[in-house]
């Protein structure tokens, strides 16, 4: 009980299952906007900086009078803020204190097969179980964590070369057919990378480059999370799940505190959104807009920045997208408020965070946005050494999501790329699927046949398609051979099989 199908109701753009919470919800713009904390290495050399992570469960006070028990990297939900150089290694080490197997990957990052965070590249708890007690229900465990036993590793070291720009990536678990009730219960985190073009750049840094993680969570009485999988009453076997579709929650976090408030001075701000949510999309806008409008200035996406920057007063956001954009509150009253707002939410989901802009007389703005933000040779279509179809479409006749027909299946991959060519690749959805591909970035070449949408400009990782769209994309594989994944980033459709691998050689 006390379960809403809101799936056919919601706005439509939003599917999924609103799971509602069993709390009351806080009252929305009362707590500060928290940061999380920046990472220091554990040790540095002259070409490689080393981290370490404790991926641990933490009791954490997100909402008011309440704990939750959250799965954490160190003990922060979002985990800890990495921050690379562009051209120096980045190693991590990840120790798994937590009672059950994860996976980590790095979503943006170049990365080689060995340290991408192959979905049955597991971590291992210190004490495995035969059994996984928090299996899903109706999913086929391929993992090989049974059988695990007290002297198999706990720990993992992912090694990132990081030759590649400037850009927002986040890390966050990808453990196969787990990934969504991980990442709901608390493994993501930012890693930014910087690099020499983008500090040539006048843009607004330091204190005024805030990192954004926007997810929506549902909580139980006691303050937990609720997530269905993890409650067998919630499961009927061979039946299709009801939330097949994807996970809602009623009560938005931003850097994991319920609609947030920051007051900005009279400035520029960079904000470096992140959907981090299993499965909702957003349309985000200011509430008032500036005068003029065009008040979110996108100057970077998934994979850096931009050539240009691009105003928009609405912006569509899919799981695992990032938008880095540009906010003038000088162009607000001192004292105004600024509601950050979805419109494709209703009631608590059609509102995110709050600006409420310092009535402080603010030093002179320092930053500027440049019209020339990037100049990157953009992949040429007709350069494309091969073409590929992929059909993203439910499962027939059962629970579950299939790529060109197939569940996924670790080692059975669905292209064989070469090195130093560059591909065209064709999704084709029936439904609403952010497609990600690991190991490159892209860029959208066509939509519907079209041009790209407003939200496809730049270099990208994920692309938002809705039901019957197509999108073309073109991207150059240069290096790295190995297994790599393409998989829909709707965090329940992924776990129910919407997956693939690939092959670079
Ligand atoms: Cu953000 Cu393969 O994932
Ligand atoms: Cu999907």
């Amino acid at each position: 009980g006390g379960w809403a199908m809101a799936g056919g109701s919601l706005t439509p753009g939003q599917p999924g299952l609103l799971l509602r919470s069993r709390t009351a919800l806080p009252r929305p713009y009362a707590v500060p906007l928290p940061l999380p904390p920046v990472l220091a290495p554990a040790r540095s050399s002259g070409t490689t900086d080393v981290y370490e992570i404790t991926q641990q469960t933490a009791r954490l006070r997100i909402l008011p009078g309440v704990k939750t028990t959250a799965w954490t990297y160190g003990g922060t939900f979002p985990g800890p803020t990495l921050v690379s150089r562009s051209g120096r290694r980045t190693v991590v080490r990840h120790r798994n204190e937590l009672p059950h197997p994860t996976v980590v990957h790095l979503h943006g990052g170049h990365i080689p097969y060995g340290s991408d965070g192959y979905p049955t590249a597991l971590i291992l708890p210190r004490s495995g179980t035969a059994s996984n007690p928090y299996g899903m229900a109706g999913m086929p465990d391929m993992s090989p964590e049974a059988g695990a036993r007290d002297d198999v590793a706990t720990e993992r070291t992912y090694t990132y070369p990081m030759q590649q720009r400037a850009a927002t990536l986040w890390y966050h678990d990808h453990r196969m057919g787990f990934t969504g009730p991980n990442v709901w219960h608390g493994l993501a985190g930012f890693h930014l990378v910087h690099d020499d073009e983008e500090e040539a750049l006048p843009l607004p840094r330091g204190e005024r480059d805030i990192p954004l993680m926007i997810a929506d969570r549902a909580f139980a009485a006691d303050g937990s999370f609720r997530y269905p999988a993890l409650d067998p009453a919630q499961h009927t076997p061979g039946v299709t799940d009801p939330y097949m579709d994807g996970v809602l929650g009623d009560v938005l976090l931003v850097n994991g505190a319920p609609w947030p408030v920051l007051e900005p001075l009279r400035l520029r701000y960079r904000l470096r959104l992140l959907n981090a949510s299993n499965a909702r999309r957003y349309r985000l806008t200011l509430d008032p807009p500036p005068p003029g409008g065009g008040g979110l200035v996108q100057i970077g996406g998934d994979g850096g920045l931009l050539e240009r920057p691009l105003a928009h007063d609405t912006l569509d956001i899919a799981p695992a997208e990032r938008f880095d954009v540009i906010v003038d509150f000088s162009r607000y009253r001192p004292g105004t408020r600024v509601r950050l707002m979805n419109q494709l939410g209703s009631g608590s989901t059609a509102h995110v965070m709050c600006f409420d802009v310092s009535t402080a007389r603010p030093p002179a703005d320092d930053s500027r946005i440049p019209d020339r933000l990037s100049a990157t040779a953009a992949p040429r279509p007709e350069r494309a050494a091969a073409t590929r179809t992929f059909h993203f479409q439910r499962r027939a006749g059962s629970t579950g999501w299939t790529i060109n027909g197939r569940p996924y299946e670790p080692g059975r991959p669905l292209a064989t790329v070469r090195l130093g060519t560059t591909e065209l690749w064709r999704f084709v959805t029936d439904f609403h699927h952010p497609v990600h591909l690991h190991l490159n970035h892209f860029q959208v070449a066509a939509r519907n046949g079209r041009a790209p949408g407003p939200y496809d400009a730049g270099w990208k990782d994920t692309v938002d398609l809705r039901p019957a769209e197509s999108v073309e994309i073109v991207t150059r594989f240069t290096d790295y051979p190995g297994r790599f994944m393409l998989h829909c980033h709707n965090l329940e459709h992924e776990d129910m099989a919407m997956m693939a691998d690939f092959v670079t050689e």
